[in-house]
């Protein structure tokens, strides 16, 4: 299976932005001028960068007008963390896109839920905890890729993990995990995103993961929908106590990321 991972790079469809985009973050030496020109090619993703960069929630709004300058406000991890996540979310085809379009949804929700839960967790950070949460699921996306009919059948259902395992020889976390290793990000959001399922199981970065599988499991009752997953369990309690979320930190993450994803929504559609 991981063979069929980094397979994708080969797929025919692969638009040849992610091509490039994949060689320049594969190359350690590349610098965000690097990054830029290979955006600059993408007139969507340089407008989506740009408005992301320009928007409130990120705090530079009316201020940046150049990609170079979006890229040094928002930092490298989180331009390579959008483009990665929307030029993935583009190889499926638009009519999937649409139908998928509360997959990508649910991943941003869960990045901003995790930035909302790092204000209470100290020497956090939260472009990290929103740059994980917006990949969690990519895994998914990746499974769609490969075996769409068969990945549709079992989206949905409470045993998907186990599911996954069985038609695919690997699960999300693991195979967004090494898709994200591939492309070189930080090793902080490859496992933050590899144990979102399984946080007790990492131990480097042990609260960041636990902060995403904790969002991934807030965000059900936040804003349900049916391509949420991460249903409620022990471990999530006890993510709770170790993080000291007590009731009015827990209020305050629900009200303010319920704010936020309204202002969100319009940025990152797909
Ligand atoms: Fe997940
Ligand atoms: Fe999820």
């Amino acid at each position: 299976m991981n063979k069929n991972i980094s397979r994708l790079k080969d797929l025919p469809t692969l638009p040849v932005i992610l091509q490039r985009l994949f060689n320049v973050l594969q190359d350690e030496q590349s610098t965000f001028v690097d990054i830029a020109n290979v955006i600059r090619h993408d007139q969507t993703l340089t407008e989506k960068i740009l408005r992301v960069s320009n928007s409130p929630y990120f705090g530079h709004a009316g201020k940046v007008n150049t990609l170079e300058q979006a890229i040094m406000f928002l930092g490298y991890d989180l331009v390579k963390g959008i483009c990665l996540g929307t030029s993935v979310f583009k190889l499926l085809g638009r009519g999937e896109r649409e139908k998928l379009g509360k997959l990508w949804q649910h991943s941003y929700e869960v990045g901003i839920i995790a930035a909302n839960i790092s204000d209470h967790v100290c020497n956090i950070e939260r472009g990290i905890c929103f740059v994980s949460g917006l990949l969690h699921d990519i895994g998914r996306v990746i499974f769609l890729t490969l075996d769409r009919e068969r990945y549709l059948s079992i989206l949905s259902t409470d045993e998907t993990i186990q599911k996954e395992r069985e038609i695919f020889g690997t699960d999300h976390p693991a195979a967004g995990g090494s898709f994200l290793e591939n492309a070189l990000l930080p090793e902080e959001i490859v496992c933050a995103v590899r144990y979102h399922h399984t946080p007790s199981q990492c131990t480097r970065y042990r609260e960041t993961s636990s902060i995403i599988a904790l969002a991934e499991a807030l965000s059900r009752s936040f804003f349900p929908k049916i391509e949420d997953d991460g249903a409620w369990s022990d471990e999530h309690d006890a993510i709770v106590l170790e993080l000291s979320l007590d009731e009015g930190k827990m209020k305050d993450i629900r009200e303010n990321s319920k704010e936020e994803s309204s202002s969100m929504k319009e940025l990152f559609t797909v």
